[in-house]
């Protein structure tokens, strides 16, 4: 499968939900989120791992998750667990899987070895070579420093996700609260790692995702650092509460107003360079001038809301 004929999913709201917990699998299947994950990591206590392979097998194969990209965080490569997770979950659930997520990815090669195991895999099972994609999360300085490579590893890949919780630790960040600005530092302490992932992203056609907020009962405070990654461009933002979904749809789709703008620039563009409209390479819209790279920027906020069916 090509890069290009990958499927676009929508993911302004990416659903962490642990592996090992039954009643929150049940519950997820009920929320408006775009992406469900099924976690094997952080979220699942060691002991409790090779019991939830299994339940995250049942319900993939058994619930209704229509509407919503599937996907299963598996173990990163330094542990034991990684290819056990892999095999067991998508020889079991593979044709109700969309993706698999790969934390803590530090270089190319632990992507290439997930797209090799996949393959395998599938040949094995019969199941359409390719299909499945890979989303890479960065979540220490060797993922962010090779970042570019990483995005370039897999025609699999999909997103590449920033894993603020680990990154944070992982470079002795001076802070408890994840995505927070930080007391002593004047500036955004993100801005750089979101930036760097996100050209990575871009330059290979990729979806950028922000990570996790973790005080789940604040929404104003979720909402004040989800605007930040929406307005540089990240398509959306992982989500660990009813409460955060709406409010991710909301702030990684345009506003309507924005929207409704986009489409007048496209309509009065096309209009110009008509034959019609003189064959014009640009006009005015209002006080405004407008050109080809206008059209561009107009076509990325339209897209964005088209996709969120607005
Ligand atoms: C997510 O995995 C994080 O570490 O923030
Ligand atoms: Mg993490």
């Amino acid at each position: 499968m090509s890069e290009s004929a990958r499927p676009q999913r929508p993911r302004r709201s990416c659903l962490a939900v642990p592996g090992s917990n039954p009643r929150f699998l049940e519950k997820a299947q009920g929320l408006p989120a775009d992406q469900v994950f099924l976690d094997l990591e952080d979220a699942c206590a060691p002991l409790a791992k090779p019991e939830a392979r299994h339940t995250i097998v049942k319900f993939l194969n058994e619930g209704d998750w229509t509407g919503k990209a599937r996907v299963v965080r598996v173990n990163d490569w330094t542990t034991e667990w990684t290819y056990r997770d892999v095999v067991t979950v998508v020889e079991g659930a593979g044709q109700n899987l969309d993706a698999i997520m790969l934390p803590k990815v530090q270089n190319a090669a632990q992507v290439q070895a997930l797209d090799l195991l996949l393959t395998q895999i599938e040949k094995t099972m019969g199941f359409e070579v390719g299909k499945i994609g890979i989303e890479a999360q960065i979540e220490n300085a060797a993922g962010l420093v090779n970042v570019d490579e990483i995005a370039g590893a897999s025609p699999r890949l999909e997103t590449i996700i920033f894993g603020p919780a680990d990154f944070m630790a992982s470079i002795n960040m001076r802070s408890l609260v994840v995505g927070a600005l930080i007391p002593g530092y004047p500036a955004d302490p993100y801005h750089y790692i979101l930036m760097r992932i996100l050209m990575a992203a871009r330059m290979h056609d990729l979806q950028a995702i922000d990570g996790p907020f973790l005080q789940i009962r604040d929404v104003d405070a979720f909402r004040e650092v989800a605007v930040r990654s929406a307005a540089l461009g990240f398509d959306g933002k992982w989500v660990l509460h009813p409460g955060q979904v709406d409010a991710a749809n909301e702030i990684y789709s345009p506003s309507q107003e924005d929207y409704d703008h986009a489409e007048l620039i496209l309509d009065a563009y096309d209009y110009c360079t008509s034959e019609a409209g003189g064959k014009k390479g640009s006009a005015m819209l209002g006080d405004e001038m407008i050109d080809e790279a206008s059209r561009k920027m107009a076509l990325v906020i339209a897209g964005k809301g088209r996709a969120a069916g607005m």
